[in-house]
């Protein structure tokens, strides 16, 4: 019997926040469900890939595991510090994308590890990150801080890049009207410009009619997914999850929009052998690996409890699974199926 069993399915935390800052604060999300999963026992190795404001790990800890925390968010990491200084050692946090984890870690070195993908609360609600189109602030969008921030992306980018991008990660159907309207209002500087102009484009294309949601959401969903190559990430990341977890070891992802899921969800299937074979997409050597991933088990939704106590965790959704004892595949095939061009061990 597991710890985790021992100890019974761990209670969602009265919707108590795990980490706050400057009065923000974050509610885990699926947390009894990703704790329950995880199955540790006292002594485990259990890799938090997105430490965030530190719910997952709080509750790792507490089941008796020792905890590596990566976040690519340096202010993440410092909000955590206090946490991993009082742990004993038993919390060590990593400013780091979760696609470095096999690389800082090594191969076969822990038994468990928790994805909870995107951005917590604190981050959301900070207008100084420039995520949200709720508060104003710089243009930025950038977790770490570094590279091409959202106003280089909007006051640079063609119009055609602009348009899809809005398209393919925002699913966005006015993509070529808003892409038309950012290069002849350029430049943008705080959020709150730009939200407002997509208000302006998206609402005068429905004839002025209000929609349920702010009509700027889909618009920001596909900036911050193209600042942070959020799916590069995640496929790299399933990748080094692969590399760093032993045999019977856990995998928990939660994702927050299909797009995310999408590749979760087909990372697990292929790497489990449950897609059909023969696919003329993929080489025919991969057909044949051994699966490095039992079957997952069916996805889990927060309860009607959860999503009352918390309404952010509404797209939430987790995928498990356990891996075999097989050779990992690696980097250089691509999590969503597609053969990549370039051979590098990025995991
Ligand atoms: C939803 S929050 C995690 C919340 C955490 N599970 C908790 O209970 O407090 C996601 C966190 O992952 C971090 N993050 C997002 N993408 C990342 C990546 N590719 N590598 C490392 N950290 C990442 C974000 O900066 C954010 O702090």
């Amino acid at each position: 019997m597991s710890a985790a069993s021992r100890r019974g399915t761990p209670s969602l935390p009265d919707a108590a926040p795990a980490s706050s800052a400057q009065g923000l604060s974050h509610i885990p999300v699926l947390l009894a469900e990703v704790i329950g999963a995880l199955e540790i026992e006292p002594g485990a190795h259990v890799v938090d890939g997105t430490f965030g404001g530190g719910g997952y790990a709080k509750a790792a800890l507490d089941a008796g595991a020792i905890v590596t925390g990566f976040d690519r968010d340096p202010r993440a990491v410092a909000r955590g510090t206090p946490m991993a200084d009082a742990s004993a050692g038993q919390l060590r946090l990593i400013n780091r994308t979760f696609a470095g984890m096999a690389q800082a870690l090594g191969p076969a070195s822990a038994d468990a590890v928790a994805l909870d993908l995107g951005y917590s609360s604190i981050q959301m609600d900070d207008p100084a990150y420039g995520l949200s189109f709720q508060a104003d602030g710089p243009l930025d969008m950038r977790l770490s801080g570094e590279g091409e921030s959202a106003a280089d992306f909007v006051n640079g980018a063609s119009e055609a890049e602009i348009a899809d991008v809005l398209y393919l990660y925002g699913e966005e159907p006015a993509a070529r009207r808003i892409a038309r309207a950012i290069v002849a209002d350029r430049p943008f500087r705080t959020t709150g410009e730009l939200a407002g102009l997509v208000r302006r484009v998206v609402k005068a294309g429905k004839g002025g009619k209000d929609t349920k949601r702010d009509p700027a959401t889909r618009s920001f969903q596909a900036i911050r997914i193209r600042v942070n190559d959020e799916l590069g990430e995640l496929e790299r990341g399933l990748e080094a999850a692969e590399a760093v977890l032993k045999p019977g070891g856990r995998l928990a992802v939660v994702s927050f929009h299909s797009l995310e899921d999408r590749i979760v969800k087909h990372f697990l299937a292929e790497r489990s052998g449950s897609l059909p074979s023969g696919s003329r997409y993929l080489p025919e050597a991969r057909n044949v690996r051994a699966p490095t991933f039992e079957r997952p088990a069916k996805a889990r939704r927060p309860s009607d409890a959860e999503l009352l106590a918390n309404p952010r965790a509404r797209s939430a959704t987790l995928r498990v699974a356990r891996r075999t004892g097989a050779q990992a595949w690696g980097a250089g095939t691509g999590a969503n199926g597609r053969a990549e061009t370039h051979g590098e061990d990025r995991a």
